[in-house]
């Protein structure tokens, strides 16, 4: 028998010596055979005890089998166990979307301060994925109204199913959209990561991101298709006082080269992760000419 401290020695090991690409929840091998094992054999990521228990046969067949795949096939643990942690709500995970990754986890744990100074009572995720961002975002404004929006079917579905799994239909609708193309009304906060990552570049990624669905990620006009797309349309969809805040990653110096002339406020994080802008309506307006 081998304990699960034991196991998860182990597997790091066999993770470093495999050089797997880690970023999709985790940053090295230890935390990722963590992840693995506990999510695996649904032990609370805080139990004390855990590390001492032994694991058991079964149990054992299935992990050796869940860190095969993770070296043959480089699937990301998200995918295999079939969970990520988001602003440290639980979501099904699964290759319908994206695995939730988004340093917007701790602006919106932040209250999304300095931009929301007043409850908003309507928040848009736009290009939602399986949700984890609206989702987050009605966990922290308890009164907001929220809109999850996506292009895809299937990460629609994913998305009601993590609605249902926060029990939050009361108050978050999943709509497909082509960005606001099927969107009705005003948000006082508009949050997004959509796709942002230029085609060639796509094709360049550690192969873990090949789990991926492809229209999560690749934007055309050097990732900035959809982000610059967003910038023009959104005040249409903004109260007054309404801020739209949207990652585009290690696009940001695309971003912020062709949009010199516009005052994009980039946002810092403690826990890391870069390229998250924030701008007013007001602002979108004054510049709307530079998003063409
Ligand atoms: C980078 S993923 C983000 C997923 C999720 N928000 C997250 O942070 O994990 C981008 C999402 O945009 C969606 N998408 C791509 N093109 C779109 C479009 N034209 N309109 C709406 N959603 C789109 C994709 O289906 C994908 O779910």
């Amino acid at each position: 028998m081998i304990t699960v401290a034991q196991y998860v020695e182990k597997t790091s090991a066999v993770f470093d010596e495999a050089e797997l690409f880690y970023g999709h929840g985790t940053d090295n091998g230890y935390d990722e055979a963590v992840y693995l094992v506990f999510a695996s054999l649904n032990i609370p990521f805080d139990d004390p005890t855990a590390y001492t228990r032994e694991i058991s046969p079964r149990d054992r067949e299935l992990l050796d089998s869940r860190v095969e795949e993770r070296i043959s096939k480089r699937t990301p643990v998200a995918y295999l166990v079939g969970q990520a942690w988001f602003g440290g709500l639980r979501f099904i995970a699964d290759a319908r979307a994206l695995i939730p990754r988004s340093p917007l986890a701790e602006f919106i744990s932040g209250g999304c301060a300095p931009f929301v100074t007043a409850p908003p009572a309507r928040i848009l995720d736009l290009c939602c994925g399986g949700g984890c961002i609206g989702l987050f975002a009605a966990h922290q404004f308890p009164e907001a109204k929220v809109d999850l929006a996506d292009l895809s079917d299937d990460a629609l579905a994913l998305a009601q199913e993590n609605v249902a799994l926060h029990n939050a239909a009361a108050r978050v609708t999943t709509l497909q959209s082509d960005l606001f193309e099927a969107l009705d009304g005003c948000y006082d906060l508009i949050l997004s990561n959509p796709p942002y990552v230029p085609l060639d570049e796509v094709l360049d990624l550690p192969t873990e991101y090949c789990h991926e669905p492809a229209l999560g990620l690749v934007s055309e006009d050097d990732g900035l298709a959809i982000p610059l797309k967003i910038l023009r349309e959104a005040p249409g969809y903004l109260t007054e006082d309404g801020v739209l805040v949207m990652e585009v990653g290690y696009s940001h110096e695309q971003l912020s080269q062709r949009l010199i002339e516009v005052p994009l406020l980039w946002l810092e994080f403690a826990n890391g992760g870069e390229g998250v802008f924030a701008i007013t309506r007001d602002e979108l307006l004054r510049y709307r000419e530079q998003f063409k």
